[in-house]
């Protein structure tokens, strides 16, 4: 009989069918965000699952749910997996990279403009009605061609904000990582390694596209807001938490910073209440990879991983792939 797997969130039917060629399939389209009790009671029996990043997969899922061997992650992000557990409990994670890199990057890039352009500051005194005249400075931004792109985290996303802005706009390219690219890709981006502290003093726009660890947990507070210049904006694509989203809600409501977007939050889909009060920060739900074809890549990136995994013990991009060694 095929192995049974849990769909953990509505996914498109023509994923659902394909998996349903594989595997037993429970699904979710009434698209549940599950309690972990709930997670935990629709995993029983389940061999593989489908999972989103709504679903959190610790050592308490994990005893509670034997049969479990491999989670396969809707997102390149997998900071809802507890890594350590899964390879202690012989479960095999697996993400969704690459195919979601250039349209993220778009977005990164598309919310930088929106904050240094105040596009949706002022649309919305526009739809107010507040709009009876032109005016000489009326939401004066910040420049974006020919200023200093910040990029921490110079992954894959990270190197395609940093070739739109250095090809695209003229961007002066400086960025942050754990380690420096080799010089034939910083060649390729124009980007120049820098610390993080001059990073923050010296660039007009900050980009973080790092993965979220408790490492790079609130990798932007207080103390490197105050690094940052007056007239700097500052992106969040990666990951809520990432950033101290309360400090952040301090320093745009006192002009510390000129403004944010922010596309993640800690504790989403609950935004910090400040934030919402600051009229000089953009805000989106998470949608930095939402477009059809990249989502429906996501989705198949995952199913081919559970497909893989079963079929010949060959999952395309496992994230502990230690784990299949001792199979
Ligand atoms: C989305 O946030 C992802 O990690 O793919
Ligand atoms: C994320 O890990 C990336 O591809 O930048």
């Amino acid at each position: 009989s095929k192995p049974k797997i849990l769909v953990a969130r509505a996914v498109f039917p023509e994923i659902i069918a394909r998996l349903e060629q594989h595997f037993d399939v429970e699904a979710n389209p009434s698209d549940t965000v599950f309690t972990k009790a709930g997670l935990i009671e629709r995993l029983q029996g389940k061999a593989g699952a489908f999972t989103t990043g709504s679903e959190r997969i610790d050592a308490e899922v994990l005893e509670a749910c034997p049969d479990l061997k491999i989670c396969a992650n809707m997102a390149v992000g997998y900071n809802n997996f507890d890594i350590d557990a899964m390879t202690a409990a012989g479960v095999l994670a697996t993400n969704a990279p690459d195919v979601l890199t250039e349209t993220t990057a778009d977005f990164g890039f598309a919310l930088l403009m929106a904050t240094a352009r105040r596009i949706t500051e002022s649309e919305h005194y526009l739809r107010a009605g507040l709009w009876t005249k032109w005016g000489v400075d009326m939401f004066t931004g910040a420049e974006i061609h020919g200023s200093t792109l910040g990029i921490i985290g110079m992954g894959r996303i990270g190197q395609g904000i940093a070739k739109r802005g250095a090809h695209g706009f003229g961007m002066k390219v400086i960025y942050h990582n754990r380690s420096r690219l080799d010089p034939a890709l910083e060649a390729e981006c124009k980007a120049r390694y820098v610390g993080k502290e001059e990073l923050l003093k010296t660039a007009d726009h900050v980009v973080l596209v790092v993965p979220y660890s408790a490492a790079s947990h609130h990798t932007i507070g207080a103390a490197e807001l105050a690094l940052m210049k007056p007239s700097a904006t500052l992106v969040n694509i990666a990951r809520g938490g990432i950033v101290d989203d309360a400090a952040l809600a301090v320093a745009l409501r006192e002009k510390r910073i000129a403004a944010a977007g922010l596309d993640v939050f800690e504790g989403e889909p609950v935004v910090h209440a400040a934030l919402l009060d600051v009229p000089n920060v953009v805000l989106t739900p998470h949608i930095a990879s939402a477009t059809v074809p990249t989502r429906m890549a996501m989705a198949r990136l995952a199913s081919d991983n559970l497909i893989g995994f079963f079929e010949e013990n060959k999952p395309l991009t496992p994230i502990n792939p230690a784990v299949l060694a001792t199979k």
